[in-house]
């Protein structure tokens, strides 16, 4: 009996020296690595029309994490999610302007393309969660952001701005390691609608490209990222994002009998989303933003396909 309680004793002291290794290993080993996943040989044109079209949407896709505290360059920021840093620890959004010191020095074309299609950086690692991916694109938006970064804009004008080091959490290292993986590349990719094809326009700016459905359904960690339509209380609203300053619930995209899509005119619609003006409330609070650089026929498509999913 004494010689089995001994060695329980030693099997119990091995498991815990196990998991201290482990422990100690998701803290201070390295990052894993995804050299492995193919990098394009990629030249994007930068035509003044490709820069025009990344404009659009580096504004709706990429300004709002990625511009500077005090200027709409894209130098990055302090992360502004409390959740996210309660859960993964502080960090920053990266300096993305033509500067020499900053994140993007050094990127090829076809870097670029694989961290927005999969997520790995430059350096192999998988860059933290809360940067998206547009595994759903068409070719050409991915190439004209890249175009757009490319460009003369004064929103890419080198800036300067260097931010600390970011403070990843020990479960943001065990994420990284067990549950984190870079988004797959497609075998094809879907071309952007045309306009007239509304719904389907529609159901792309929302699903393909601004990315609408992470933050207006249910909860932003449960989203279907590869088949979004099929995400838990898809663009139901619902889900509290915890700014530093205040917690603001997400509303329903999906008019309902209740709420403000459901009472507005499609009028008042395009006044929302193209200038964030709102009958009755006050300007956007942060994380929305209006996209203004959409066009009014663009904005109708989005409503059209919301109204398209209203069930009556
Ligand atoms: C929700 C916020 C958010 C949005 C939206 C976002 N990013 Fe990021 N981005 C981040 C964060 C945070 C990092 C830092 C990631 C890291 O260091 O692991 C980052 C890093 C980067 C980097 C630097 C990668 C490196 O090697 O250090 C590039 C380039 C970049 N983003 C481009 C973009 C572009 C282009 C868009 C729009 C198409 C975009 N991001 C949209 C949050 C965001
Ligand atoms: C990063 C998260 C996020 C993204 C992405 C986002 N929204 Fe929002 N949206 C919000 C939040 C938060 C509010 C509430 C803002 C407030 O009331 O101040 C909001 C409010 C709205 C409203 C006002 C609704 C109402 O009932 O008052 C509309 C319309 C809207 N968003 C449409 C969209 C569309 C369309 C897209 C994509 C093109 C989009 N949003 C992308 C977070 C987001």
């Amino acid at each position: 009996m004494r010689k089995f309680l001994s060695l329980l004793g030693k099997g119990v002291l091995a498991l815990l020296a196990i998991a201290i290794i482990a422990a100690a290993f998701i803290q201070f080993g390295p990052a894993p690595t995804y050299e492995e996943v193919p990098i394009p040989d990629l030249e994007v044109e930068v035509s003044p029309e490709a820069i025009e079209r990344g404009l659009t949407l580096v504004t709706n896709n990429c300004q709002n994490c990625h511009r500077g505290d005090e200027s709409t360059s894209l130098a990055g920021r302090y992360f502004d999610d409390r959740q996210a840093q309660k859960d993964l620890g502080e960090f920053y959004t990266a300096n993305i302007t033509q500067h020499p010191n900053s994140a993007m020095a050094g990127y090829t074309d076809g870097e670029l393309y694989r961290l927005l299609r999969t997520g790995i950086k430059r350096n192999n690692e998988m860059a933290i969660m809360v940067m998206p991916t547009w595994a759903l694109a068409s070719e050409q938006d991915i190439h004209d952001i890249i175009a757009f970064l490319r460009s003369n804009h004064p929103m890419v004008a080198p800036d300067p701005t260097e931010h600390p080091s970011h403070n990843p959490s020990f479960l943001a290292k065990m994420l990284g390691r067990v549950l984190v993986k870079p988004a797959p590349y497609a075998e094809t990719y879907p071309e952007r609608p045309p306009l007239s094809d509304s719904i389907a326009y529609g159901k792309y700016q929302i699903d393909n490209v601004n990315l609408c459905f992470f933050c207006h359904s249910a909860n932003i960690q449960t989203v279907n990222q590869l088949v979004p339509d099929q995400s838990p209380g898809y663009l139901g609203g619902g889900f509290v994002y915890k700014h530093l300053d205040y917690d603001i619930e997400v509303p329903g995209l999906i008019p309902t009998a209740d709420n403000n899509m459901g009472k507005w005119t499609i009028e008042e619609f395009v006044d929302a989303l193209k200038y964030g003006q709102r009958p009755d409330l006050p300007a956007y609070k942060q994380p929305m933003h209006p996209y203004n650089l959409l066009d009014t026929a663009e904005v109708r498509a989005i409503h059209h396909y919301l109204s398209s999913l209203a069930s009556n």
